[in-house]
């Protein structure tokens, strides 16, 4: 589980947090919202050790992230996958260089863990049909169109894909999400709103998604965050997102929708 507490960070005279507290338990698909600039990125980034606090804790599984050592950091990072605003795939690498990365960082060169993992998750993802479903040679065929392209050859749908599947390596526990179906059409938006709510089932993994898109917060979300001014506006579940009586939540529903 992940515990934020009385977490502040500033920029400057730029007070981004405010004393946050906020909670996400293991199973979870957490949503957290908030107009443009109020702090999401960097709240996530706090919680994988990527910003420092200025003050206040975030614990992952009772450890807290500020005073872990930089291999520590490493280890826990191993449980954590994230999906970065705007997919962040590496250009010059294929497909399949940018989807073990995390693995080629942590010192793993056996080919074949490299291949099998990277098939895994292409197929998860929907980018590579399932290993099972279809012949040897089909999965070949597949694998080899794929594995070598470019993210320039890509759709920006299956770039997003892509980084999904990048995070899904490893097995990890959490899985972060930044703005994943910003920038898509509607119909690849609720596609990818499947995919992670088909992850978040299949593999159990706890998933934060940071987004604007209500439809997706109603399909995926079962806690919500709202974040205003520094603070946590509003917790709750979805339905009680829809009730409330907060204008601030009201206002926001309203121009999001
Ligand atoms: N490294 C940094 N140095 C200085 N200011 C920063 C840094 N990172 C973020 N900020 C500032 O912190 C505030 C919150 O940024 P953040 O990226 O978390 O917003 P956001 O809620 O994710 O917005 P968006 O929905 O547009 O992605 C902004 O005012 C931003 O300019
Ligand atoms: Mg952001």
């Amino acid at each position: 589980m992940i515990e934020v507490r009385n977490l502040s960070k500033s920029f400057g005279s730029n007070i981004v947090l405010d004393n946050v507290d906020l909670n996400i338990e293991n199973g979870q698909t957490m949503c957290i919202i908030g107009k443009s600039g109020c702090g999401k990125s960097v709240l996530l980034k706090h919680i994988v050790g990527l910003l420092a606090a200025d003050s206040g804790t975030v614990k992952v599984d009772g450890k807290n992230i500020n005073q872990l050592n930089k291999s520590e950091l490493f280890d826990l990072r191993r449980d954590i996958g994230y999906v970065f605003q705007g997919a962040a795939l590496f250009d010059s690498y294929t497909v399949f260089e940018n989807v073990v990365i995390g693995l080629l960082e942590h010192g793993v060169k056996d080919k074949q863990i490299l291949r099998s993992e990277a098939e895994r998750c292409l197929s998860a993802v929907g980018l590579l049909p399932d290993k099972s479903e279809v012949s040897e040679d089909e999965f070949l065929r597949a694998w080899d169109i794929l594995s070598n392209k470019k993210p320039s050859d890509l759709s920006g749908g299956m770039r997003k894909r892509v980084g999904v599947a990048r995070a899904l390596v490893g097995s990890p526990k959490y899985i972060f999400y930044d703005e994943p179906t910003t920038g898509l059409d509607p119909v690849t938006s609720e596609q990818i709103d499947f995919l992670i709510s088909d992850i978040a089932k299949k593999v159990k993994v706890t998933s934060l998604v940071i987004t604007h898109d209500m439809f997706s917060v109603f399909l995926i979300a079962n806690k919500v965050a709202m974040l205003n001014n520094g603070k946590v506006q509003f917790y709750g579940t979805p339905d009680q997102l829809r009730q409330s009586d907060d204008p601030v939540v009201k206002e926001f529903l309203e121009r999001y929708n």
